[in-house]
């Protein structure tokens, strides 16, 4: 099978804002206790961080990290995570029914991004409490001193001011699990007041403000239009969160998920300019995907978990392990991330440790990468720069999902000032091989430099601590080129990347 693709080097969607390849770390299960914060663990620096966790980290090079929900935020006291480790309250959290010791808090997490080399994205709490908890939250983190909360964050041993540029109002607060629920004109309205507050202190600040939980919520899209209605002057981006699994064992139905995803963001994208007409507005608000990731293998883990009701601490909750086939889902979300990089400026997977996490841990023990690990960072690497419009034309399949579907999946970025050119690409055919034939105009000559793949037979293969590369890339491949055209074989149910020089 032949597919077709064309890439012309002035035919751009955007240039990539670099947190598309974002991250997310809740208080939730091992993420931070056993996750990236184990002191006694052997790898343990002075702080008690896992160095094995900040090294797979800092690999991917994640250049945003959001903290400290996700559902936990709606009922979170920041108060209680500052302060003398010994004072800090024991508090029951309402969202994973866990204990939360509170011996990470926002000064520790600061100093954490530092040495993973990556910024911290904060949520306040707009579900049990509100602008108050948010203005002085922000103040303690980011005014230089003099005043009560920046002298507070002093006496704590943080003399510098955090600065912390990216806030995120409140977690899906659309969903009616979620503490503080709210509709959409409530939420609107509490959102904008609190953005003017924050702004009162510093208008540089970018805000992200709650859209919809998932593409399904029966309030979707009237959510959106309203929240924006409501407070489209003062926000910058709108957060959206999507979740995808295969339950019903239908690879091909799975990797179509990823159509869905695209129409969910031209769907904002249209409200996004809807309300942008309503208000004769000449910015264009952003779309912040700060939760996504493939989530269903823990399922019945957690509700067993869950149903013993005895408010544990760090329980072993949301620890999906991933399998090849959850690498080609990946790689199809990052695609379309990277080909949408118009509207969707930051982008965070959900999560980074543990908890629906590309890295596992084991308490005492190793730190692996999990299958998914592999197409984030290639992504996270080579994904940086201008993402190309391509002309593609692919042979595509029907399933009960989508009609239409490509059987190639493929983006590409142009880094302007390496010289390299990128394509992503992930082959959706269960048995043939597909035949790339890319034209490749206004880009001179070029060469390959690489060309990596990530197969595996089994597309239940996991990587676990006993066996912690069964699924990983391999260099080599026969891709060439030959008069202006890259040609490629790509294997079926594959994922492959190929960089350019040009
Ligand atoms: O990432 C896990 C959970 O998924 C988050 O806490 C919540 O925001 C979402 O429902």
């Amino acid at each position: 099978m032949q597919a077709k693709v064309v890439a012309h080097r002035d035919f751009s969607v955007s240039k990539i804002d670099d947190r598309l390849y974002g991250s997310f770390l809740e208080h939730l299960g091992r993420a931070i206790y056993g996750g990236i914060y184990e002191p006694g663990h052997p790898s343990a620096d002075e702080d008690g961080f896992r160095r094995d966790v900040l090294d797979l980290v800092k690999d991917l090079n994640t250049p945003c990290c959001r903290y400290p929900g996700g559902n936990f935020v709606s009922a979170y006291n920041w108060e209680d995570g500052i302060g003398p480790r010994s004072e800090r309250p024991v508090r029951l959290d309402l969202a994973w029914r866990t204990r939360e010791r509170n011996q990470i808090g926002v000064n520790e997490f600061v100093d954490w991004c530092k040495k993973a080399n990556t910024a911290p994205m904060l949520a306040v709490n707009l579900g049990s409490r509100g602008l108050d908890a948010a203005r002085n939250f922000l103040e303690y983190c980011n005014h230089p001193g003099g005043t009560y909360w920046s002298d507070l964050r002093r006496k704590h041993g943080w003399a510098s001011p955090h600065d912390v540029k990216l806030w995120c109002l409140g977690n899906e607060m659309d969903g009616p699990w979620q503490v503080g629920h709210k509709s959409a004109y409530e939420y609107g309205r509490l959102a904008d007041e609190t953005a003017k507050a924050m702004r009162g202190f510093d208008p540089s600040l970018e805000l992200v403000v709650c859209g919809s939980s998932h593409s399904d919520m029966k309030t979707y899209p009237d959510w959106e239009a309203t929240v924006l209605t409501e407070c489209y002057d003062s926000a910058d981006y709108i957060s959206l969160h999507m979740y995808f699994a295969n339950r019903e064992r239908d690879t091909l139905g799975y990797l179509a998920k990823a159509e869905k995803l695209d129409r969910y963001i031209t769907t904002v994208g249209g409200v996004i300019d809807y309300v942008k007409a309503k208000k004769r507005s000449k910015k264009t608000i952003g779309i912040s995907f700060d939760e996504w990731n493939v989530w269903y293998h823990s399922n019945q883990q957690d509700k067993e978990i869950l149903a013993r009701n005895e408010w544990p601490d760090a329980p072993h909750l949301l620890e999906d392990v991933y399998n090849f086939e959850d690498v080609l889902q990946v790689g199809g979300i990052l695609n379309t991330f990277i080909r949408r990089s118009d509207r969707v400026r930051i982008a965070c997977i959900a999560q980074l440790v543990n908890v629906i996490a590309p890295i596992m841990t084991q308490d005492g023990g190793p730190a692996w990468r999990q299958t998914i690990y592999y197409p984030l960072y290639f992504a996270s690497k080579y994904g940086r720069g201008t993402a190309l419009r391509l002309v593609v034309d692919s042979p595509t399949y029907d399933c009960d999902e989508e009609n239409d579907v490509p059987y190639l999946d493929v983006s590409a970025v142009h880094d302007e000032e390496a010289n390299a050119l990128s394509f992503f690409i992930v082959n959706r055919h269960m048995t043939d091989a597909l035949d790339l034939d890319a034209r490749l105009e206004g880009f001179g000559a070029a060469h390959v430099v690489e060309q990596v793949s990530i197969r595996h037979d089994d597309l239940n293969a996991t990587n676990t601590a006993s066996e912690p590369e069964k699924v990983a890339p391999v260099r080599g491949g026969d891709a060439k080129i030959e008069d202006g055209r890259l040609r490629a074989t790509l294997k079926p149910l594959s994922y492959n990347l190929i960089r350019l020089s040009v």
